[in-house]
């Protein structure tokens, strides 16, 4: 059964920016919504950074695609919390942000992360890697399935200490394993070595893989999970321009064949959708 999806507002519409923060290597922050759903884990929001995106000439013209990180309060004031990774012109002009500030956002869009059990039928858990950026959909997902009960083990995987700064403040002192390529704390090497102890080590049967992050991490945790017969979503990204469907540049080829557009058919998808999880990469 397809995972529920609520519905955007119709065109794009003005936040109050609450608070823009540094948290290590990447800045999170809050804007109001007070005309939206709330978010499904997994969905994204189409973001540009003001009046002033346009006006200005020189890139970037088109908004940028984000996803939420976390979320509180109700419809009609909901707080919706975004990490960002500047890599860019967008996200450098979304950077300049400051509390008080308005920024335009669409959304929510996509199809978010299903249940285990929608997944797999008795399943009795859930394992939620996250590598780098790809940390902001694990910290809502975590949250949506812990207070449903779902036993749930996270794994966290990033280059350095200094961008793992946001896993203090998105999971807080929730149990979570992590590992560093620079062997800087925690494991020293990928994250999905921690999943590999999982896969190997226990009786995986019956547990769903969650995984968000680059897209040589994902296409190592689509492998893996087919090789143990695992169930795995995974959250993709590709480059974006309009959002909804409408203009196929996040067209990503479809393992039987044809193409799934990542914005609307993703940018969750099941790990047997796709022959890799590279194809979005740019
Ligand atoms: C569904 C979805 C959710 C996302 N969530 C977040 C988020 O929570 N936080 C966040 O910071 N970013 C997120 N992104 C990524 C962000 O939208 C893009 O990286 C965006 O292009 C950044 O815009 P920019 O103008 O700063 O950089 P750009 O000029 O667009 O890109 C800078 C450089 O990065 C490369 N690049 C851009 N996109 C990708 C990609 N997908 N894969 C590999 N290389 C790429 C470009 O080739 C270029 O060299 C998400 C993307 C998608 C599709
Ligand atoms: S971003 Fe336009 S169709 Fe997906």
């Amino acid at each position: 059964m397809p995972a529920e999806r609520p519905l955007a507002p119709f065109g794009r519409r003005s936040c109050n920016v609450a608070s823009f923060a540094d948290d290590g290597g990447y800045r999170l922050f809050t804007l109001i919504d007070d005309e939206g759903p709330v978010p499904a884990p997994g969905q994204f929001y189409m973001l540009t950074e003001g009046p002033d995106w346009l006006a200005t000439s020189g890139r970037p013209f088109l908004p940028r695609a984000i996803s939420v990180a976390r979320t509180s309060g109700d419809p009609g004031n909901l707080r919706l919390e975004f990490l960002i990774d500047v890599i860019g012109p967008g996200t450098a002009r979304l950077n300049e942000l400051k509390g008080g500030d308005r920024c335009m956002i669409a959304g929510p869009f996509g199809r978010p992360f299903s249940l285990p059990n929608a997944i797999l039928p008795g399943s009795v858990g859930a394992v939620l890697v996250g590598g780098g950026i790809g940390i902001a959909p694990m910290a809502v997902l975590r949250r949506h399935l812990v207070s449903r009960g779902v036993p749930t083990r996270t794994l966290l995987g990033f280059r350095d200490r200094e961008h793992s700064g946001a896993v203090d403040t998105l999971f807080g002192c929730e149990e979570t394993r992590l590992a560093f390529e620079d062997g800087s704390s925690g494991h020293r090497g990928y994250v999905t070595d921690l999943l590999s102890v999982i896969l190997e080590g226990d009786d995986p049967s019956g547990a769903v893989v969650y995984a968000c992050g680059p897209p040589a991490m994902l296409e190592a945790v689509r492998k893996m999970c087919s090789h143990h017969s695992v169930p795995v979503e995974l959250a993709l990204e590709s480059p974006m321009a309009c959002g909804f469907g409408a203009c196929f540049g996040c067209a990503v080829p479809r393992a039987e064949g044809g193409y799934l557009r990542l914005c609307v058919d993703g940018p969750v998808v099941r790990g047997d959708e796709i022959s890799t999880a590279m194809a979005g990469e740019v």
